[in-house]
This record gives structure tokens, sequence and C-alpha cells, in this order.
């Protein structure tokens, strides 16, 4: 089961960071960390995760048991979780084209833990200009929409049908993206959850985590 032991904190600096010490001292599969307020709270590719107090779901969660396709499974789970039809690869998940959700894994699967953070905005607040953020706001409380994706995590980090489901919400596909070497127009995912690329020289597989993808 997701999501105990719980152990929540009113402030630190990233809820990732408290996972990654208690996956070092033994905690069990499912381990929970929740935070009112990150202080350092950290994105994909360095980039950082800002939310003020109590404003959205600030979570991660110590896995003993997982593969390949977790950062694409926590994206469903998260979707599902926000009513979201978007997912945008690896694993942002939009609300009108605006992202509602990010996923931060981390890890060391050579020695079998990995860290799965998921920060969702709930609650409607002033993001910093040039953020393309929306909340939920919804009517859910942070807490509800917390306990909404514990059911969601469940069900999706054992499912047969996850590709399925994180392709019925790609939001990439058919539209132009640019990386470091390249570009060309986004053809789905393959079944290993790299980003298939059409360029004028031919399809590339795209491996989340070695490229910062543009639209
Ligand atoms: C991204 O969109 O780049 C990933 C954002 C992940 C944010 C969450 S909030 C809870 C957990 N703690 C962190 O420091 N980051 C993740």
């Amino acid at each position: 089961m997701i999501g105990r032991p719980r152990v929540h904190h009113a402030l630190t600096d990233s809820t990732n960071e408290r996972a990654k010490e208690l996956a070092a001292s033994g905690a069990v599969n499912g381990t929970l960390v929740t935070a009112d307020e990150q202080s350092a709270g950290r994105g994909r590719q360095g980039r950082e995760w800002v939310a003020p107090a109590r404003s959205a779901v600030l979570m991660s969660v110590l896995l003993r048991e997982f593969d390949a396709l977790l950062p694409l499974r926590a994206a469903v789970a998260a979707a599902e979780t926000c009513g979201s039809e978007e997912i945008k690869w690896p694993n942002d998940v939009w609300l009108g084209g605006r992202k509602v959700a990010g996923i931060l894994v981390e890890g060391r699967p050579a020695e079998g833990w990995a860290v799965l953070g998921i920060g969702v905005n709930v609650v409607a607040v002033e993001f910093p200009a040039g953020l393309d953020a929306v909340a939920l706001d919804d009517g859910r409380s942070v807490d509800a929409v917390l306990q909404a994706l514990l059911v969601s995590l469940d069900r999706w980090l054992g499912a047969d049908d996850v590709l399925r489901a994180w392709r019925e919400r790609d939001a990439l596909k058919g539209r132009g993206v640019s990386w470091g070497e390249g570009s060309g127009t986004a053809a789905g995912i393959d079944d290993s959850g790299a980003l298939l690329v059409d360029t004028a020289s031919g399809r590339t597989a795209l491996q989340a985590g070695e490229v910062h993808l543009t639209l």
C-alpha cells in the first residue's frame, strides 16, 4: 500500500531529499513524505519547483518495487487525479495547455530503490511571470487531491495497460518539437517510453533525461 507510513513536514527543503534519507535508513516500500511547503523544491533538469504554502500537493514516495516505466506510470496516475487528458512527454501533466502537475523520479535502481516526487498545483495562486502553470482550482482540498493521487498510484504502478493509458493522453503527438541536436514531429512513444520523433533524416527515439525538449 502506497502512503504508509507517512511523514509530514510543515516546511522542508525538498520532500525528495527527505525520502532519499529514509531510503538510506531502510524505510519500507510505500513510505510517503509530504510537506505544506518546500524551501528548495526541485524539478526535472535542474529546474526549481515553487509553490506557496498549502497550495499544492508536495509528495515523495519511496519505492522498492518499480520498473522502467515508473515515470510514465506516475504521469498517468497524476493525470487521472487531475482529470487531465494531456501528458507532455515524459511526465508533465497539463490542463488546457498549462502545467498542473510535475514529476521528479530520483533513485538508485541498482540498489533497488527509487523516490517518486510529485507536485500538483491545487489552489489558484499568482504564478511567477513566465511560468505556464495552472491550478486545479476544482474545490478539492490539497489533502483530498493527495488521497486521490495515492489511489491512482496504487492502480497504475502495477497496471498492464499503462502504455495505452499514456498514449491516450499524448499531448505532443503530431506537434513540432526540438531539442539540442535536432527537431521534428512527435510520433508517439515506443514500448520503453522513449519519444519517437520523425525528422528530415528519419525516425529517432529520444530518451527522457537525455534531452531538453522545446515546443
Ligand atoms: C518537474 O515538473 O520538473 C518536476 C516537479 C516535481 C516537484 C515535486 S514537489 C514534491 C517533490 N519534491 C521536490 O523537490 N520535487 C518534487
